[in-house]
């Protein structure tokens, strides 16, 4: 509950970097639906916003704010989303809610990304979460065969289909030192289409909602 509220307070605080006339992309997650919340109170003076999931769109069509497709949009000025961890150099790890793929896409068009996190996604080191990774499901055997050479321990995310059309698997037993490798290999495995780290586009600003307060690390 005391999360929620961190979460929220996260989510309000990023509309302080919303401009009149942007093109706001929407993360997914609970923290990101906080900043929805706050995103209807002023859209009347965006142009609109990209959505990362069918979850997201929902919300924000119920709180009409305008939808606006991804290849419609000459630029995007802003991305905000939540993690499921952040490091000190900005980096990520993404993909809980099994929206990982349209959040980086989304993510690499921005010109600037704003990650919410309530305090407890802070780390020094990634990888004390499992890292998500989108395949194409013929792919899955040979992707997680790969991923145990490289020390992980791959589990199939059963019952769960991307709106990609794909499955996912969650790798434990990662302690990740090398983000920007890391990321780089695990993406040159064919079959994956992403992977949840969040390096090579790391996120601009992060605000962190903790018991003393918001905290903005630039
Ligand atoms: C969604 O796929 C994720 O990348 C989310 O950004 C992440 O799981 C954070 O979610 P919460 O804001 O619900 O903690």
């Amino acid at each position: 509950m005391i999360i929620n509220k961190l979460k929220k307070k996260a989510g309000w605080a990023a509309l302080e970097y919303i401009q009149p006339g942007n093109v706001v992309g929407v993360g997914s997650g609970s923290t990101a639906a906080y900043f929805i919340d706050a995103l209807s109170s002023v859209k009347n003076y965006i142009k609109g916003a990209v959505s990362s999931s069918e979850m997201s769109s929902c919300k924000l069509k119920n709180l009409d704010v305008p939808l606006l497709d991804l290849n419609e949009v000459d630029v995007l000025d802003i991305y905000i989303d939540g993690a499921d961890e952040i490091n000190s150099k900005k980096y990520m790890i993404k993909g809980k809610g099994a929206a990982l793929t349209r959040e980086k896409i989304i993510a690499s068009a921005a010109k600037k990304f704003i990650c919410i996190v309530d305090s407890s996604k802070i780390v020094s080191v990634l990888g004390g979460v499992p890292l998500p990774i989108e395949v194409i499901p013929m792919a899955r055997t040979i992707v997680s065969k790969r991923i145990m050479d490289l020390g992980g321990i791959p589990k199939y995310r059963k019952n769960i289909i991307t709106e990609n059309g794909n499955i996912l698997l969650d790798v434990y037993n990662l302690t990740i030192f090398n983000a920007l490798s890391l990321e780089e290999e695990i993406n040159n495995i064919p079959g994956v289409v992403t992977v949840g780290l969040f390096a090579r586009r790391a996120a601009d600003i992060a605000i962190i909602s903790g018991h003393q307060g918001i905290k903005v690390i630039e």
